[in-house]
């Protein structure tokens, strides 16, 4: 079958031809793939700042955002079955025993970084025709997000980090969306507010799974005017703030009090700008991995003195459970259900396997696209 495949001792992209994978145990489940989405870490895999091929392998096949229909099931599997759409995680556990997190299935927490990710890190991905894996690792999508499941991966980033700012927020009462709105007081139904950078397929997604839990949403990015996204979030009901025309601190008082900061571009400079205008009980979530530039002149003192007046908190997160996949599958429904067609506009173009090159290359510009396979 044929796959799309980095090999970096030879720095080459291409499709080779790879053996089709077979079922090798009975809870092991075969998926013929429909779409594979590109995201910004296979751009750097392509680029072999990153990504490691399987032990013995001189390729890795590439590709960790999936859509796939079940082909074959193996005898003991239950909760899939031939037909199904699935997306698959991409976190296999490590092997060492004391790894508290991986032996309770939370692979996304691994303590000793000896895990694997398909399509990134020792495991080849699902930029090809057919995939074999353990049904643990599936969630099913109903067959009407058929159009729009190859979101379900980069939209886990979201799910992850907003139930760790849940379980981070009940350290104070927080809980007042719905009760202080129908008391009256606030206009908008929102109380909470927060601030997304970057509007890139990270940022929208997570732009979305705010609006859907009720805050009031803005989206701080430095795009142009005419960029067809800057209305698409807009018509979404959030808010856009252009980092060209509005400073920081101008950004704070538009907003108010910043309950929360969703950092999707992976630019430190700016986010440590924007943790300065962090508000009272505020939460400051890290998503994007930045490359190495440069070290920049932090106000160390200021930062430190707002995190203990304020009571803030930050975090990074990365990866995602079972769980997350499965909020993503149903958050992705109530978007369809919020805002119709127009989360399809999310996905903005669909190629075929021959134009994985320029695609990896990150010559084919668009926010999010995809490889379709079938
Ligand atoms: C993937 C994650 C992965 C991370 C680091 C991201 O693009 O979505 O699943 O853990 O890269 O390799
Ligand atoms: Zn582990």
């Amino acid at each position: 079958m044929k796959a799309v495949a980095v090999t970096p001792a030879t720095k080459s992209i291409g499709i080779i031809s790879h053996e089709e994978p077979r079922i090798a145990s009975p809870t092991e489940v075969k998926v013929r793939m429909i779409e594979v989405g590109v995201c910004g870490t296979d751009k750097e895999i392509a680029r072999f700042d990153y990504g490691t091929p399987p032990a013995g392998s001189p390729d890795l096949i590439i590709g960790h955002e999936s859509l796939g229909e079940v082909v074959e099931t193996g005898a003991e599997v239950k909760d899939v079955k031939t037909g199904d759409l699935v997306v698959m995680m991409v976190r296999r556990p490590c092997a060492r025993p004391d790894c508290v997190a991986c032996r309770a299935g939370r692979q996304d927490f691994c303590f000793t970084g000896e895990y694997t990710e398909r399509g990134i890190k020792g495991h080849h991905g699902f930029m090809t025709e057919f995939v074999v894996d353990d049904e643990r690792y599936m969630t099913v999508v109903p067959p009407e997000l058929r159009s729009i499941g190859v979101l379900v991966e980069p939209l886990t980033v979201a799910e992850k980090a907003l139930m760790q700012v849940w379980d981070v927020q009940q350290r104070l009462p927080w809980g007042c969306v719905a009760d202080l709105a129908r008391a009256g007081e606030f206009q908008s139904g929102h109380c909470h507010r927060a601030v997304v950078l970057g509007a890139g397929p990270i940022g929208l997604l997570g732009a979305l799974a705010l609006l859907t839990a009720g805050f009031e949403t803005y989206v701080y990015s430095r795009n142009s005017h005419d960029d067809p996204r800057v209305a698409l979030i807009e018509s979404f009901g959030a808010k856009f703030v252009y980092s060209e025309e509005r400073t920081v601190a101008q950004l704070a008082e538009e907003v108010g009090n910043i309950d929360l900061v969703y950092e999707a571009v992976g630019a430190s400079s700016l986010a440590f700008d924007v943790m300065k205008v962090l508000g009272t009980n505020g939460v400051f979530v890290f998503t994007g991995v930045p490359g190495r530039r440069a070290p920049v002149e932090v106000d160390t003192d200021f930062i430190m003195r707002n995190l203990v007046l304020r009571n803030q908190i930050f975090f990074g997160t990365v990866n995602a459970s079972r769980e997350n996949f499965q909020a993503a599958v149903a958050d992705l429904a109530r978007f369809r259900e919020r805002w119709g067609d127009k989360v399809e506009r999310l996905i903005t173009g669909r190629f075929p396997i021959e134009a994985h090159a320029d695609l990896l290359l990150g010559n084919t510009g668009g926010t999010k696209n995809v490889v379709t396979i079938t």
